[in-house]
C-alpha cells in the first residue's frame, strides 16, 4: 500500500504562486522516487484570499489546514492592499494561520553551501562552514499583543510586547533539543539592559537551560547580535530569539548566503506544521519567471523531515538542491551579473530531474 499524506498548499501572492509551483514539481519527484503519495490541494491566502472570498484567511482555508498533515505556503503581500485596514491586509492571514496552527517555534537554518561563498558580498573567509539554526518565537510578541492600534485622531499608535514564562519556556526548548542535534551551542538574544519582557526572556532561558547542562548557553544583547551575526557568523549555533528580533536577523542572515531567495523555514508547534521560504512576494519579479525556487524546494526537504517524519526523502532533496548549484544552475539572484540564468520554471525542473536520475541510477539492474 502507498503512504498517502495531505498537503494543503498555500501559493498566496506575487511569486508565491511560481515558486510554489516548483516545490509541488519537486514533490511529485519525490513521490515518485520513494513511493509515497502527496496529495496536494491548493487553497488561496494573503491578497488571493482576499480576491476570491474577501478574507486573507478565508474560511475554506482555515478548514483545510486543520485537515492537512503539512502546510506548505508560498509567500503573501500585495502593494495594492498596503492602506487597507488591518483585517484585509495580506500578512493578517498569514498571522492568523500561524495563530490557528499554533506554530509557536520558527525554524531557519542557514547554510552557506561551498557554491556559493562567492555571492555573498562579505569575505569568503568568513563564511566558511557557517551553519545557523535561527529558532524565532512566531506566535507572540509585538506582533500579536494587546492592547494594539491607532488612538485619539490616529496622531499616535500603540502596540503592545508581552511574552509569558510559559511562551519563553517552550520555544526555549525547542531551541536545546535543536542543538543537542547540532553542536549544543545556544545564543539566546534579548534587550534585557533595557526590557522588563526580555529580562524574563533571559531567567526563563537560563532557567531551562539549567535542563540542558550538555548544551553552552550565551546571551547576547540583540545590537551585539545583529553586528556578530556579519562580523563572525562561524560563531553561531542555534539563535533563539524572540517573534519580531528574529523577523530582522533572519532577513540579515540571507545576506550569508547570497540572497533570500535561498533560505526555507519550519514553523512548528502541537499539530500539522507549517512550512515557508522565509522571502515575500516580491511584486517587483513576480509574474516573470526570474524568481529563485530554492527557497520554497529546501522549504519541501524541512517539510519532509519535520512535518512529515521522512529524512531519507528530505535529504534526498537538499542533495539534489546542492548538486544542481554545484553544476553551475544559477536563478538571475545567484548568478555572476552577466552570466546565464535559469528561470525560475528550469531549475525547479533541474532540481527535480536530479531527484529522479538518483532513483535511475539506483534502480536494480534486473526485475
Ligand atoms: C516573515 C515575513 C512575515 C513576518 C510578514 C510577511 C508578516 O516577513 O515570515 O519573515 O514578519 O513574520
Ligand atoms: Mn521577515
Amino acid at each position: 500500500m502507498v503512504t498517502q499524506y495531505s498537503i494543503a498548499v498555500l501559493p498566496g501572492d506575487g511569486i508565491g504562486t511560481e515558486v510554489i509551483a516548483e516545490a509541488e514539481r519537486v514533490l511529485e519527484a519525490v513521490g515518485d522516487r520513494f513511493g509515497i503519495d502527496f496529495a496536494m490541494r491548493r487553497f488561496p491566502i494573503g491578497a488571493a484570499g482576499v480576491a476570491a472570498a474577501g478574507d486573507p484567511f478565508p474560511e475554506e482555508t482555515r478548514a483545510a489546514v486543520a485537515r492537512a498533515d503539512a502546510v506548505l505556503l508560498g509567500a503573501v503581500g500585495d502593494p495594492a492592499l498596503d492602506h487597507a485596514p488591518r483585517h484585509l491586509r495580506p500578512e493578517s492571514g498569514l498571522l492568523a494561520l500561524r495563530a490557528q496552527l499554533g506554530v509557536f517555534a520558527n525554524l531557519r537554518p542557514v547554510t552557506v553551501l561551498p557554491a556559493l561563498v562567492d555571492r555573498s558580498p562579505l569575505k569568503a573567509d568568513r563564511l566558511e562552514g557557517v551553519d545557523v539554526l535561527i529558532v524565532r518565537e512566531l506566535t507572540g510578541g509585538l506582533y500579536y499583543g494587546e492592547p494594539r492600534g491607532r488612538e485619539g485622531e490616529g496622531a499616535s499608535a500603540v502596540n503592545t510586547l508581552r511574552y509569558s514564562a510559559a511562551e519563553i519556556e517552550r520555544v526555549a526548548r525547542v531551541a536545546f533539543e535543536s542543538a543537542r542535534q547540532r553542536r549544543r551551542h545556544v545564543t539566546s538574544v534579548d534587550k534585557a539592559n533595557v526590557l522588563e519582557v526580555s529580562q524574563l526572556w533571559r531567567e526563563t532561558v537560563t532557567r531551562v537551560g539549567q535542563d540542558y547542562s550538555d548544551v553552552r548557553l550565551d546571551h547576547l544583547y540583540v545590537d551585539t547580535a545583529a553586528m556578530r551575526l556579519v562580523a563572525g557568523p562561524q560563531a553561531f549555533d542555534v539563535l533563539l530569539t524572540e517573534n519580531m528580533f528574529g523577523d530582522i536577523l533572519s532577513d540579515e542572515a540571507a545576506v550569508l548566503v547570497g540572497s533570500l531567495g535561498l533560505l526555507p523555514s519550519a514553523s512548528l508547534g502541537e499539530g500539522p506544521g507549517l512550512f515557508e521560504p522565509i522571502h515575500g512576494s516580491a511584486p517587483d519579479i513576480a509574474g516573470r519567471d526570474l524568481a529563485n525556487p530554492i527557497g520554497a524546494i529546501a522549504t519541501v526537504a524541512l517539510l519532509l523531515r519535520h512535518g512529515l517524519g521522512l529524512p531519507e526523502p528530505a535529504a534526498a532533496v537538499e542533495h539534489a538542491i546542492s548538486l544542481a548549484l554545484e553544476q553551475g544552475a544559477r536563478t538571475r539572484d545567484i548568478a555572476e551579473a552577466g552570466a546565464p540564468a535559469l528561470g525560475t520554471r528550469a531549475m525547479g525542473a533541474r532540481i527535480a530531474g536530479l531527484i529522479a536520475e538518483a532513483q535511475r541510477s539506483r534502480a536494480p539492474v534486473a526485475r
